[in-house]
């Protein structure tokens, strides 16, 4: 039954939660950028069953997520001035780091590389329940692979079922787009995927900074094994739009309605006629990331056949949210 898997987040089920990570099970647990699906970082067959629940690829590392600095040393074989320096801005918080691992963290967490990436969660159920716990907590979204990032415990649910042991559900997350990742375990730093933690506030900090797709596209798979990862496999064609393809992307929605399928739209100021299911999007960039995969779920469960999706300006304030909607949808076909 639902009610026994998912429950409210409180210290009794937060503790609960602890002992079932302790016990080699899998916990999903709010952060504020997505739901996590977390297990021991250190115990390889609690591992192997996160790959399992979300068929997800072997080749495609996890994120460990500690509590604090004390703990990500843990699991590191060094802690760079670099780091010590990003984690003293911006931890606890939505920055993930790639290091160089300890021997005792499992390859299989890390796909075999030399390296892991670690986060320490802001949000507090995830820190209530890494202090309770007191192992380091490997988790990826908590979502079966190429489906939407979860930032609601329903969403976790949805995808995942009984898969996880227990889903914690701390209500939706704040940030609501996926950390940014950082490497600071080449000859110099590489934003592996951007987040709310922009390029330019990590440049504040430790200065000049690479951008994988930018710089490194033939290391890229090296460097960020799940960056391939085509993130979101909508069952609807998934389009997007810029304005002035109003009248193009509105020829598509006629081909749909005339078929009888539904179609829905996420649009900042370009609506387009006649659909079924139109959601005005928030005009700042973190008010659209918080809501952005919600919507895409609400799309989902409505059945929608064909979502178009008016694209984001291509700038630096947006570029975290413009990089979700390149891997969640393609552009429209303009003849
Ligand atoms: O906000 C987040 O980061 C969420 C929450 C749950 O913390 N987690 C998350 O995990 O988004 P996941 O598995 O969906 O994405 C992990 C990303 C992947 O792109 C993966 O390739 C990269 O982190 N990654 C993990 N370990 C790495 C490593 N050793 N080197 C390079 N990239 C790594
Ligand atoms: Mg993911």
């Amino acid at each position: 039954m639902k009610n026994t898997h998912l429950v409210a987040a409180t210290p009794a089920t937060i503790a609960r939660a602890a002992q079932i990570l302790r016990d080699g099970g899998l916990v999903a647990f709010p952060t504020e950028t997505v739901y996590g699906l977390g297990a021991n970082a250190l115990d390889e067959s609690a591992v192997a069953k996160i790959f399992a629940a979300k068929e997800r690829p072997s080749f495609n590392p996890l994120i460990v997520h500690v509590a604090d600095i004390e703990a990500a040393h843990n699991v590191l074989l060094a802690w760079p001035e670099r780091a010590q320096a990003l984690a003293k801005a911006f931890w606890p918080g939505p920055l993930t780091l790639v290091l160089p691992k300890a021997a005792h963290v499992p390859a299989r967490v890390t796909a075999g590389l030399p390296t892991v990436a670690v986060r320490a969660p802001a949000h507090p159920i995830a820190q209530a329940m890494l202090q309770a716990a007191g192992i380091p907590i490997a988790a990826p979204s908590a979502n079966l692979f190429t489906q939407i990032s979860p930032t609601q415990a329903e969403h976790v649910w949805k995808s995942l079922g009984e898969r996880a042991d227990l889903i914690l559900d701390g209500g939706a997350s704040p940030v609501g787009i996926e950390s940014t990742v950082l490497s600071l375990a080449e000859a110099s730093p590489i934003l592996l995927r951007p987040g709310t933690i922009s390029r330019a506030q990590i440049e504040a900090v430790i200065g000049p900074i690479e951008v994988l797709s930018q710089t490194r596209t033939d290391e890229a798979p090296r460097l960020s094994p799940g960056m391939l990862e085509r993130h979101y496999a909508p069952r609807a064609e998934t389009r997007r739009f810029a304005a002035h393809q109003q009248n193009h992307a509105q020829r598509l929605a006629a081909q749909f309605m005339a078929r009888g399928q539904r179609i829905g739209v996420l649009y900042q100021s370009t609506l387009i006629a006649g659909t079924q299911h139109p959601i005005k999007m928030p005009d700042r960039p973190d008010e659209y990331a918080q809501q952005l995969y919600a919507a895409l779920h609400t799309l989902e469960d409505t059945g929608c056949d064909l979502i178009l999706i008016e694209a984001v300006p291509d700038d630096a304030a947006w570029s975290s949210v413009h990089d979700r909607l390149q891997r969640a949808s393609q552009a429209l076909d303009v003849a």
